[in-house]
């Protein structure tokens, strides 16, 4: 009878550490498994903030790597870096990186049509603006470039001369500090249709064209509705940049920004 009970409490026990022994495991597993691992973009030193940025915005694995490499866990013009790549078809200006004061680009030249006067901008962002305005003008509408390359000072004026009669916050909403500004890189144009005002292009049959062509010629709308979050700018139909027809082809069939195409693929 005393043998039955020593055997009954020793497979107790048994089974006990066995239970004990398998929560532990499982627990291991849990506090182990990192889902961002898997991808091409994580970096080990940011898991900490994926985690976090995760956890506030419930975003899915994949756009929680994206948005955190590009900082955007941080306030806008916080942990900057500035760019060492200025003259890339694809370098990515925004409110994390910036340009050289002293950057200006090497091959800009001085638009002759489809433009108002005294423009520059870079050369083969030019070439392609004016295949596209030739192709657009074959369907009798008209794309013409109102303002492209922006030196630095520039830049600085005319953010300073808003600031005069808006708020900082409001102005960090539609124009960006000096540096920040993608108009430096001689990559980007603002355009109109000549007859309405270039913040209604959107209203324009030239925006609805150019919203079905113009990644074919290698330009993006940088600043998309409902992108705010990302590109820090609000919507702004009349600015698009320069990336080439192969980048350019990828962001319009994805519905993404730049920003996110860059962290994507291009950051290392
Ligand atoms: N309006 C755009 C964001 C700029 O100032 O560069
Ligand atoms: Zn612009």
């Amino acid at each position: 009878m005393k043998k039955i009970l020593y055997i009954t409490i020793i497979i107790i026990i048994i089974i006990i550490i066995l239970t004990i022994l398998f929560i532990r495991k499982t627990n291991n597993k849990i506090i182990n498994y990192n889902p961002f691992k898997d991808y091409p973009f994580y970096k080990e030193a940011l898991l900490k903030r994926y985690y976090e940025y995760q956890k506030i915005n419930n975003t899915n694995d994949k756009d929680t790597i994206i948005r955190v490499n590009m900082s955007l866990d941080k306030p806008f013009y916080t942990d900057t870096k500035k760019i060492t790549n200025p003259d890339s078809y694809t370098v990515l200006v925004n409110k994390y990186r910036y340009l050289d004061k002293d950057y200006i680009p090497k091959d800009l030249i001085e638009t002759h049509k489809y433009s108002k006067g005294g423009i520059k901008l870079r050369k083969i962002v030019y070439d392609q603006f004016v295949e596209m305005a030739n192709d657009a003008k074959k369907e009798d509408l008209n794309i013409r470039i109102i303002s492209a390359y922006r030196p630095y000072e520039y830049q600085e004026n005319l953010y300073n001369n808003y600031l005069k009669k808006d708020s900082k916050e409001n102005v960090d909403t539609y124009s960006a500090r000096s540096g920040y500004s993608e108009h430096q890189t001689g990559l980007s144009i603002d355009i109109d249709n000549i007859y309405t005002d270039y913040n209604k292009f959107h209203i324009t049959l030239e925006y609805k064209w150019m919203m079905d062509n113009a990644y074919k010629y290698g330009f993006i709308l940088r600043y998309p509705e409902n992108k705010e979050n990302i590109t820090g700018f609000k919507y702004e139909s009349w600015h698009y940049r320069y990336v080439g027809t192969s980048i350019a082809t990828y962001i319009h069939n994805h519905n993404i920004t730049f920003d996110e195409y860059y962290y994507e693929f291009l950051d290392n």
